[in-house]
C-alpha cells in the first residue's frame, strides 16, 4: 500500500490514509475529519474513539458527534436484534440521522474516469445512503445513473449489495465501464461490476417487476438545460457556462432536453410512480437533487420535486442538506447584485408506506 504522506499532499483529497495511520502523521490535520467521515461506517471503527481525542476541535466538524456518543446511555455500540433495515449499530445509526452533512470525499473509485461527467455524485456518498438504506442481499436501483456513482458506492459496500442502474446517454454507460474497470484492476480487486442499462428510465421502469427493489438512490438531472444559469444575460461574463459542463445526450426523452419546466416535473412523476410500483413496501427512495438560479431567478427544484414525489404515492421523510466543502465560489453578480453560488444539494428520503 502507498505510504501515507510519502508524496506532496495538496488537501484531504490527495490523502490515501487510513484514520488509525492519519493520526499517527504530523501532517494530516486537513485529512482526518475527511477520512473519519469516509470510514466512519465501516466496522470496527467503535474500538477507534478513544483515538479521536487527538483530532483538534476546530477541525473537526464530528467531534460533537463522538461527544454525544460518550454521553449516549443507549447500547449504542451493537447490531439492535429488532433492526431490519440495515447492519448498523446504534452510534452509526443516529450519526446519520443529522439533517445537515458537510463532508469532502477524497478524490477515489475511478475519479478521474468519472469526473467527465460534472454531476457524478462520490461513491462514498451512494455507499453510506445504501448502507443506511438497506441489508447485504438487498437490491439497489438508480434510474438516472450517470456514470455510476450509486453502482460503485453499492460495490464498496461494507458487504456488496447488488445494483441496476438506467442511463439514457450511452456515453455515461461507457465511461462507467471505464471506470468500474479502473477500479477492479487497481483500487479494489474483484469488486462487483454492476448491471448497467441504457434507455430511457420510464420505458425501463414499466418492464420491471412490481415490488422487486429494496432502494432506490438517485440524482435526475438538476433542471432543463440552459445556456446561461446563474447570471442573466446582462452579466454573462459570470455565467457558468465557460466550462464546458453541457451533460445533456440528444435524446428527445433526456430529461434535460424537455421544453418546459411543467413537462420536466411532469417526466419526473411519471418515473416516479414507477419507482413506487418497483419498490417493495416500506422501503425508501434518497433523492438527491440541487436548486437552480436560471434567467435571474432562484428556483427552488427540490420543493417541486418532493411535491411530484407525493403525487406519485411516496411519504415525504426527510431533507438533508449535504454540502461539499471545497467548491470553488464564483462571482456571478458581482459588484452588480446578489447571485447565490449554491453550494448544497438535497437528499430528500422518501417511503412507500
Ligand atoms: C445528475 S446526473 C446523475 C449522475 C450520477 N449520479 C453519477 O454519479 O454519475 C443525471 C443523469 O440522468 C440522465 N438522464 C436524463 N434523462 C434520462 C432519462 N429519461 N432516462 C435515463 N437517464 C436520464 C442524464 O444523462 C444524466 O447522466
Amino acid at each position: 500500500m502507498e505510504k501515507p504522506h510519502s508524496k506532496k499532499i495538496v488537501g484531504p483529497e490527495d490523502c490515501r490514509c487510513t484514520v488509525i495511520e492519519a493520526l499517527n502523521c504530523p501532517k494530516a490535520d486537513a485529512c482526518i475529519p475527511v477520512l473519519m467521515l469516509a470510514e466512519r461506517i465501516r466496522p470496527p471503527i467503535n474500538g477507534l474513539q478513544g483515538r479521536f481525542s487527538k483530532i483538534p476541535q476546530h477541525l473537526n466538524s464530528l467531534s460533537d458527534t463522538f461527544q454525544e456518543e460518550k454521553e449516549s446511555e443507549e447500547p449504542a455500540n451493537e447490531l439492535h436484534p429488532k433492526n431490519s433495515m440495515n447492519d448498523l449499530n446504534g452510534s452509526e445509526w443516529l450519526y446519520y440521522t443529522r439533517s445537515v452533512w458537510v463532508t469532502s470525499f477524497p478524490s477515489r473509485w475511478g475519479h478521474k474516469v468519472r469526473r467527465k461527467h460534472g454531476a457524478n455524485k462520490p461513491p462514498d456518498l451512494m455507499r453510506i445512503l445504501i448502507e443506511f438504506f438497506t441489508k447485504p442481499g438487498d437490491t439497489v436501483l438508480d434510474p438516472f445513473a450517470g456514470v455510476g456513482g450509486t453502482l460503485i458506492g453499492a460495490s464498496i459496500a461494507t458487504y456488496p449489495r447488488k445494483a441496476v442502474g438506467v442511463e439514457i446517454n450511452p456515453e455515461w454507460a461507457k465511461v462507467y465501464e471505464k471506470a468500474i474497470e479502473q477500479i477492479r484492476e487497481k483500487e479494489a480487486k474483484g469488486i462487483l461490476k454492476q448491471k448497467l442499462i441504457v434507455g430511457d428510465a420510464l420505458e425501463v421502469l414499466q418492464k420491471m417487476d412490481a415490488e422487486s427493489i429494496d432502494f432506490i438512490a438517485t440524482d435526475p438531472p438538476y433542471y432543463l438545460h440552459m445556456k446561461i444559469t446563474m447570471s442573466t444575460g446582462d452579466y454573462p461574463e459570470h455565467s457558468n457556462r465557460k466550462t464546458n459542463y453541457n451533460m445533456r445526450s440528444d435524446k428527445a426523452k433526456d430529461l434535460a432536453n424537455l421544453s418546459s419546466a411543467e413537462d420536466f416535473f411532469d417526466a419526473l412523476e411519471k418515473i416516479g410512480e414507477q419507482c413506487y410500483r418497483i419498490l417493495k413496501k416500506k422501503k425508501y427512495m434518497a433523492l438527491i437533487i440541487r436548486d437552480a438560479y436560471q434567467e435571474g431567478k432562484y428556483i427552488m427544484t427540490h420543493a417541486r420535486v418532493a411535491e411530484v414525489m407525493k403525487n406519485a404515492g411516496f411519504v415525504l421523510k426527510g431533507d438533508i442538506i449535504w454540502t461539499q466543502t471545497g467548491m470553488k465560489l464564483r462571482p456571478y453578480g458581482y459588484p452588480y447584485a446578489f447571485v447565490p453560488n449554491i453550494v448544497h444539494q438535497h437528499i430528500l428520503i422518501f417511503r412507500k408506506e
